[in-house]
């Protein structure tokens, strides 16, 4: 089996530049991101607080999540329930950074992110894919781009979606969210020793794909 892990900051087009590298090469595409974000979304339901690591780490117990496939898209599904579009708001995306740097979760989290790269051929995506749960993964990609233009990117995706959005909120926001992922004490984001780093800022999206392509063509071979 061949494993491909995708680490980088939030923002950085890991998600939609992994899902086409998947579909092209024919393997699983996996955003593990959804995982931790189906957390944070439990947390919001039962008003949770967050910040108590104790009662997060308790309610684990009352928690499932399953990964399944539709029409080959990932869906996320928790206590029997696909809530893939609900965890895509900014206030899971806030809960989940919080709640991702709690170790327990994060090992509650490990086993189901394993099993796939067992079984499959995987393309997967996160923050620790490469350091923590693929060490072994025969291909490493670090994809990054510049605060400013993670943020650009963001606000012309709502604003074509009709949505309002504030360039300068939106940055702060990545910034904040850039510090916590990286500055936590258990597998914080970082680059893994022996991945390859690919910086976007300059390139258009079909260029970002064109190059992991070629890298994991490279590599897995
Ligand atoms: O990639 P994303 O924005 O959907 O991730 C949501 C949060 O989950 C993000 O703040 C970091 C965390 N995360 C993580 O800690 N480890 C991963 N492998 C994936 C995401």
């Amino acid at each position: 089996m061949i494993s491909v892990a995708i680490d980088g900051p939030a923002g950085a087009g890991k998600s939609s530049i992994a899902k086409l590298a998947a579909a092209e090469l024919g393997y699983i595409y996996i955003d593990t991101g959804a995982l931790y974000r189906a957390i944070g979304l439990f947390c919001i339901n039962q008003e949770l607080d967050i910040h108590n690591k104790n009662a997060v780490i308790s309610s684990l117990d009352q928690i499932k999540i399953n990964i399944t496939f539709k029409n080959k898209e990932q869906r996320v599904i928790l206590n029997g329930r696909d809530v893939s579009d609900e965890i895509r708001t900014e206030q899971v995306s806030r809960t989940a950074s919080v709640v991702s740097a709690i170790p327990e979760v994060r090992a509650f989290l490990l086993s189901l992110q394993r099993s796939f790269a067992e079984k499959n051929n995987v393309i997967m995506d996160g923050r620790d894919i490469g350091t923590v749960v693929l060490p072994n993964a025969q291909v490493k990609i670090f994809l990054t781009a510049s605060p400013e233009e993670r943020a650009t990117r963001r606000t012309k995706q709502l604003e074509e979606k009709g949505i309002t959005a504030d360039y300068e909120q939106i940055l702060k926001d990545i910034i904040e969210r850039d510090y916590n992922d990286s500055h936590r004490e258990t597998a914080p984001l970082k680059p893994a020793a022996d991945s390859v780093t690919v910086d976007t800022t300059n390139l258009s999206f079909e260029e970002s794909v064109a190059r992991i392509t070629k890298l994991i063509k490279e590599s897995a071979k």
